[in-house]
């Protein structure tokens, strides 16, 4: 309990599985899997591999070093930690303002999946004829009340978690979802994989197939190996801040790391084979959970009904755990202004939820989708800026600060726990991966992605 407001997480594994619930998310279930099958499967998951870990995971140690060696908000911590150069705090700023954007547009898809459970539970999707996915999508995603109504059922949701407290509300609700989460996912692969003709769908998500693997799909790898991770937004700073002191960072962060990308891999298994062994199209984004799938669960059934409710109540939950982290980040830094935890939260969702409202009502023929900004709906706008442009962003500058900024005695006693732990690893990471790798790397793709 290192936090300048005194919460913390009550242990290890509940550090773990809160920040494993804040990787695991959207990212993981909804888009890992298409963009896998879009840039060549088993090619592309090798590169993904390579930036998970030796990016993405560099990445996550960092944020953990800084938050539990400050015990601050992300805002906070970077002057703490070199208080001659105080212009750093900006780099908190940036990471605050892309957790803001991201649950504006996470609440948004975070409501759609809600109403699919919804609809799900009550036999309505059950009811519709397979050529009419596509516009029963775009009605209820392009209609005003009833997508608001889900943003907001979605949104005191995550709210009241957050007023619960770091250990009673973030650490209670992840031990208790994370576990449920991996049964459910478990479930879905096991149908999946045994229905007949799942093997072009397992094809599909893991033959390597090296032409469709373009310097596009390189980026998308990094994108989302950081996205997915939650790193870079100083999301991960504010869960280092609760980490118990005696933890081992290193452990703790490999065990996230490898969790994440399992449950990415195990979602393309609980998709697409089912998708191919039902003959549809493995399309992506939004068509694929809330058009192709659907069909897929109609073809099976009544237990299809049955993997319908679960895997909109899986993708539900993971969103939710991720949606805490989020709106903690934005939770914790107003409450350091002295304003208590519970006001900062319900003012944080007030803000957050006007703009998910807005952007709501700019997706597709929606009510607002005739205003554009920079040629864009704002939804698009969102996605655009939270999916591929600020993350690497705040990345990369977290990663300078860390390696190049940050006091390398202080990374070693706080990664080595005052001296107790070894971390003798630290040296090849350190000049080789912390200092060049993943700035260069970084670098690279957001200059190529903004030419792009
Ligand atoms: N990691 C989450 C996902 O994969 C998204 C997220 C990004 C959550 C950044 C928190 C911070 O869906």
């Amino acid at each position: 309990m290192s936090t300048s407001t005194g919460e913390g997480f009550s242990s290890s594994f509940g550090a773990i599985m809160a920040a494993a619930g804040s990787a695991v998310g959207l990212g993981n279930i909804w888009r890992f899997p298409y963009i896998c099958g879009k840039y060549g499967g088993g090619a592309f998951l090798l590169v993904y591999i390579c930036f998970v870990f030796l990016i993405g995971m560099i990445l996550m140690m960092s944020e953990f070093v800084i938050g539990r060696r400050t015990g601050e908000d992300s805002v906070k911590a970077y002057p703490k930690l070199i208080p001659h150069r105080p212009g750093w705090k900006f780099v908190g700023v940036a990471g605050l303002v892309t957790c803001f954007l991201i649950l504006a547009i996470y609440l948004v898809i975070s409501g759609w999946t809600t109403n699919y459970f919804w609809e799900s539970l009550t036999g309505t999707l059950a009811g519709i004829a397979d050529g009419d996915f596509g516009l029963h999508f775009s009605e209820f995603a392009s209609s005003a009340l009833r997508p608001v109504i889900f943003i907001g059922l979605f949104l005191i949701l995550t709210t009241l978690v957050i007023i619960g407290g770091v250990e009673k509300g973030i650490e209670r609700v992840s031990k208790l979802l994370m576990p449920i989460l991996v049964v459910l996912l478990l479930v879905l692969c096991v149908r999946s994989l045994t229905l007949d003709g799942a093997s072009k769908g397992v094809a599909y998500l893991f033959q390597p197939d090296f032409t469709k693997l373009t310097g596009e799909g390189i980026l998308a790898a990094l994108g989302q190996a950081l996205f997915s991770l939650s790193v870079g937004m100083g999301v991960m700073i504010v869960y280092g801040s609760y980490l118990p002191k005696d933890d081992n960072i290193l452990k703790t962060s490999v065990w996230i790391t490898v969790c994440d990308f399992a449950i990415a891999v195990l979602s393309g298994i609980a998709i697409f084979p089912a998708v191919f062994a039902c003959g549809q199209d493995p399309t992506g984004g939004p068509g694929l959970v809330y058009q192709v799938l659907p069909m897929v669960f109609n073809s099976l059934g009544a237990v299809g009904r049955v993997f319908s409710i679960v895997f909109f109540l899986l993708l539900a939950l993971a969103a939710l755990t991720s949606a805490i982290s989020l709106l903690e980040a934005l939770t914790q830094w107003l409450s350091s202004e002295k304003v208590g935890r519970t006001a900062s939260a319900i003012l944080m969702s007030a803000a957050v939820v006007l703009l998910a409202v807005a952007a709501s009502f700019s997706f597709g023929d929606g009510i607002w989708s005739g205003f554009k900004l920079g040629g864009m709906q704002l939804f698009e706008l969102l996605d655009k800026l939270t999916g591929t442009i600020l993350p690497p962003v705040c990345a990369l500058m977290t990663i300078i600060f860390f390696g190049w900024f940050m006091r390398k005695e202080d990374i070693v006693d706080e990664l080595s726990n005052h001296g107790t732990v070894k971390v003798g690893y630290f040296n090849v990471f350190y000049y080789f991966l912390v200092r060049f790798v993943a700035p260069i790397a970084l670098l690279v793709v957001l200059i190529s992605g903004l030419f792009n």
